[in-house]
């Protein structure tokens, strides 16, 4: 098929994007991604390279840490994003599911929901009521059994389920998720990688998949982006990419001697530092 033939819809892009902390720490340098309408963009790479500041440039979060994006240009559903808060961007159908499901312990589960529909005041098309919840319930049933449990007495897992639970209230047309996989069981990584799909393919909501656990993510993503030190390395299809030499031997852990810098070493040293801190 020839390639000019059919423009693609972008829901979101980014463009060679600076983005620097407390006005000295420079953290991405010149970042570019796209993500097609209706697909999931895999966003790879190791510790520290920028990826959840990626997805908070694009959500509008950064300012909350002293963060600012000092060049270039994001657009989600062809508006320029710079002058949306925001709460302005979660109406326009931007969901960003934070590092570390970020639940409100101390409310049910279905409250949790309900908080959710908060943000949504004022917003077209979507009203904030209790039926969405019936989407949210149908992709997690678990969510549904748990419903009036206090949130904080969940699982690992079921906190994860919960936290893109509340991103599905929304009825987002982009969903940004920050490491679903982060501390779960293989069981639970597939569980949930599952329903993403799911939820890609039966609605149609395009998903920025930020993942350490590259062989996950690249199973689920149509494309994919590898970035180092504020800026990609590779990108290509999730095909492409999962059959690149490089990538197999330092992201997806095989081959060459790329043991010691494997997924696996990375993550445990992860999950380690977490828990010292
Ligand atoms: N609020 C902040 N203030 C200053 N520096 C920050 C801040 N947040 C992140 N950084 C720095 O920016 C760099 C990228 O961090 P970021 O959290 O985006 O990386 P990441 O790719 O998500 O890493 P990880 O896989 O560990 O989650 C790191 O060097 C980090 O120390
Ligand atoms: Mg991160």
């Amino acid at each position: 098929m020839d390639a000019r033939a059919a423009p693609t819809d972008l829901v979101l892009e980014v463009n060679n994007i600076e983005v620097v902390y407390n006005k000295v720490v420079q953290v991405l340098r010149g970042l570019s991604l796209a993500v097609p309408r209706g697909q999931i963009v895999a966003l790879l790479g190791s510790n520290g390279a920028g990826k959840s500041t990626t997805l908070k440039a694009v959500s509008g979060l950064l300012a909350l840490e002293d963060g600012e994006v000092e060049g270039g240009r994001i657009v989600f559903d062809g508006a320029p994003t710079e002058r949306l808060a925001p709460q302005q961007l979660v109406r326009r159908g931007l969901s960003h599911v934070m590092e570390g499901r970020r639940v409100f312990e101390d409310l049910t589960v279905e409250e949790n929901l309900v908080a959710a529909t908060y943000a949504l005041t004022g917003r077209t098309g979507v009203a904030p009521t209790s039926r969405n919840f019936d989407d949210v319930y149908a992709y997690f049933p678990r969510l549904h059994e748990r419903r009036k449990g206090l949130a904080g007495y969940l699982s690992g897992g079921e906190q994860q389920m919960l936290a893109i639970g509340r991103a599905l209230v929304a009825q987002p047309q982009l969903i940004l998720l920050d490491e679903p996989s982060l501390g779960l069981s293989p069981k639970l990584v597939e569980d949930i990688f599952t329903i993403i799909a799911r939820i890609n393919a039966e609605r149609g909501t395009s998903m920025l998949l930020v993942e350490q656990n590259a062989s996950v993510a690249l199973a689920i993503a149509h494309t994919g982006y590898i970035m180092e030190s504020g800026k990609v390395v590779i990108d290509g299809s999730a095909e492409r990419l999962a059959a690149d030499p490089d990538v197999r031997e330092f992201y997806l852990g095989v081959g060459g001697s790329g043991e010691s810098r494997s997924f696996r070493e990375l993550k445990h040293y992860k999950r380690r530092k977490r828990w010292l801190s």
